[in-house]
């Protein structure tokens, strides 16, 4: 069988996220392909030594240099603050390892253009991380819309929603800040969950008028002091897109102060003969409507049989947010040996440019107060 060794730059939240998904591989069934957490780079000892419990890490390093000059690494798996995406995300290309890179893919359209024109240039597999699709709603999702059974596309709603930010008291990190987080705030943080499978469905958006919030602005600074917390909280995004020969209106929502929400991912797709809508607040429900005598919506259950990898879990059973995040990396390790077949895949660089060009447009459309087309090249400026 393949073995993959992956190195992960980065060993924070999702880093150990990702040892733990790593570190069960053994649950999908007849995977193909086994995998390794053999090496790790963090700058924090504390961090570091969490993964000294890891038994398939052989490297434990503060030097990311040291991590990339390691011959048994094949992957790169990079969770870093934004500001640091670009540098290390090509000095993995250019150590010849692959990446799986944590969104947004670089802190701004022009990052992201030369992470993506790197990975051409170099011939390596790329992709960014999203995991949310992967679950068996979005997939049954999916499914609806390619069916043709919604008939004509009306509209179109997806979002995700965090209170993570809701207390004011909390202590200042780096992803309130823009220097480290990007002048596109919470768009950078959520907006590729949300445009994942819109883009990956073929809907682009072609106009949009943004509507941005600063809603907490200042934050303890954790030393006793206060500090400036500059980065948009909100976004809503209205944004108009072609489907066939219509223009579809397409609502796209990230908030990170959104009261009662914790990480709720959702989407919804109504049509003329159909509707189907799915949110992790209710993890295995999906709705389905119908139009026959009356109007119908209808739940459905949905459990682990609906992952796109089968795993040991009974298929009745519900997944949740590190079950989705393992069947992301079973995406990425599938399609790099070339056996993902026709699974749904993660995201590509070009879908993260695209998301880009969409951020990029709704900072000049809320700082203008106008309707912004988006243009899919690289002369769109802020
Ligand atoms: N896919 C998801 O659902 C999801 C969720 C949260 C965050 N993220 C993304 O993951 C990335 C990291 O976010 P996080 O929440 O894990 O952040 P985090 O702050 O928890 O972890 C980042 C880690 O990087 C380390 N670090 C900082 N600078 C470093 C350097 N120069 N070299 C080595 N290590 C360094 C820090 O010590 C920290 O342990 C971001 O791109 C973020 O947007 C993705």
């Amino acid at each position: 069988m393949k073995k993959v060794n992956i190195g992960i730059i980065g060993g924070g939240l999702m880093g150990k996220e990702a040892a733990s998904a790593f570190g069960r591989w053994f649950a999908l069934n007849d995977f193909p392909v086994q995998v390794a957490l053999t090496a790790v780079c963090d700058l924090n000892p504390e961090v570091l030594s969490w993964y000294e419990a890891v038994p398939s890490v052989e490297l434990i390093t503060t030097d990311y240099k040291e991590l990339l000059a390691h011959p048994s690494v094949d992957v790169v798996y990079v969770a870093l603050p934004h500001n640091l995406h670009q540098k290390y995300y090509l000095e993995v290309l250019e150590a010849g390892k692959d990446l799986l890179g944590e969104k947004p893919f670089g802190i701004d359209l022009q990052a992201a253009l030369e992470i993506k024109e790197a990975a051409d240039r170099l011939g390596r597999f790329v992709r960014c991380s999203s995991e949310m699709p992967f679950l068996p709603g979005p997939q049954r999702v999916i499914e609806e819309v390619i069916s043709g059974r919604l008939g004509q596309i009306i509209e179109i709603k997806a979002g995700f929603l965090h209170s993570s930010d809701l207390d004011p008291n909390k202590p200042i990190n780096w992803k309130r800040q823009t220097q480290f987080c990007g002048e596109i705030g919470v768009m950078g943080d959520l907006g590729m969950h949300v445009l994942h499978v819109p883009l990956r469905l073929g809907w682009k958006p072609k106009r949009l008028y943004a509507q941005l919030q600063k809603i907490i602005t200042e934050r303890p600074d954790g030393k006793g002091g206060r500090a400036v917390c500059d980065t948009w909280n909100n976004a809503i995004l209205n944004t108009q897109v072609e489907i066939g020969a219509e223009e579809v209106p397409m609502t796209l929502e990230m908030k990170r102060i959104a009261p009662g929400e914790t990480n709720t991912w959702y989407i919804e797709v109504l049509g003329t003969k159909g509707g189907v809508k799915y949110s992790t607040k209710d993890t295995k429900a999906l709705w389905t409507f119908s139009c026959e005598k009356e109007q119908l919506w209808q739940r459905t259950d949905l459990g682990f049989k609906g992952m796109p990898f089968s795993t040991i879990t009974g298929g009745i059973f519900e997944p949740g947010f590190p079950d989705c995040f393992m069947q992301m990396l079973a995406a990425y390790v599938a399609e790099r040996a070339g056996v993902l077949n026709d699974r749904f895949g993660c995201v590509m660089p070009q879908e993260a440019v695209d998301s880009h060009y969409v951020f990029n447009a709704a900072l000049k459309s809320f700082a203008k107060h106008t309707v912004e087309n988006v243009y899919y090249h690289q002369n769109q400026t802020v």
